[in-house]
């Protein structure tokens, strides 16, 4: 971990004020950024590998919307047999680098019948409905002291709120509700999915929890919004990785426009 974030302080061009994660297809918003530098995750010792296609393995610092951004185009799931530490690795990296606001973004699937393809979903909440295979465990760090315990939500409400203000003030359409996470590798069944209507969830994916419980517990502030690229199914439907990039490409100008009145505004 200590010399992952060395590398990335030697690197660092600039001091960023917010820290933005990609999910699946939504890392072209990218080509927005000016003045960018680029360090490709593979260049970074001890870094682990990015596997999964749309997501490209880079960590970047640039202009965007007004701000100095660290952006992170490319995630690191427990799918992919990464430890939940691993997985929380872009918010150690904000911490470490200053950024206050953490803004992880995710393609999900729309478990509420309300939510169609295309919906992008402010996350209020969060359900973790199936046992996690592994111990959530966060090392401390020296630069901040760990909070532990849970008191309420992980989810900064009063930022969400100026989320929503924001995105209603500028017309911007955008739904709000829980993220179920789950640890993959598959989709979902369809009595998983009755299972998580049931339970309450709005939407389900594979990512954004890891770092945004770290990101909890070293104080950072953060924003989280899962753009629904599919409807998790409980008729037999056959949902592809592919897909799911696809429809996030699709609604890709919708997303980088209200990312970046959040980032200008914030
Ligand atoms: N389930 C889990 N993760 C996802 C989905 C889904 O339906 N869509 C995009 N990521």
């Amino acid at each position: 971990m200590k010399s992952i974030l060395d590398t990335v302080a030697r690197w660092l061009p600039g001091t960023p004020e917010i820290a933005v994660v990609f999910g699946s297809g939504l890392g072209a918003v990218v080509e927005d950024f000016t003045a960018l530098s680029v360090l490709p995750t593979s260049d970074i010792p001890g870094f682990p590998a990015i596997s999964v296609s749309g997501h490209a393995g880079n960590i970047l610092f640039g202009s965007y919307c007004g701000k100095n951004v660290l952006a992170f185009q490319g995630r690191i799931h427990l799918y992919e047999g990464h430890t939940w530490t691993e997985a929380s690795l872009p918010a150690f990296i904000a911490v470490e680098t200053g950024a206050g606001i953490l803004i992880s973004t995710n393609a999900a699937g729309g478990i509420n019948p309300l939510l169609d393809p295309g919906d992008l979903m402010l996350i209020r909440d969060l359900l973790i409905p199936f046992p996690l295979p592994r111990r959530w465990h966060v090392p401390a760090t020296p630069s901040s002291a760990p909070r532990t315990g849970f008191s309420g939500s992980l989810i900064d409400q009063e930022l969400a709120d100026v989320v929503r203000n924001l995105a209603a003030r500028n017309g911007l359409p955008i739904r709000q509700g829980t993220y179920a996470f789950v640890t993959g590798p598959t989709y979902e069944t369809r009595a998983e999915i009755r299972f998580l209507r049931r339970s309450g969830a709005d939407a389900v994916g594979m990512s954004t929890l890891p770092e945004i419980h770290t990101a909890w517990k070293r104080g950072l502030k953060t924003v989280a919004i899962s753009a629904i690229t599919n409807v998790a199914s409980t008729v037999p439907t056959i949902l592809t990785h592919e897909d799911v990039k696809d429809q996030a490409r699709l609604l890709l100008p919708r997303f980088s426009r209200l990312l970046c009145e959040i980032v200008s505004n914030l």
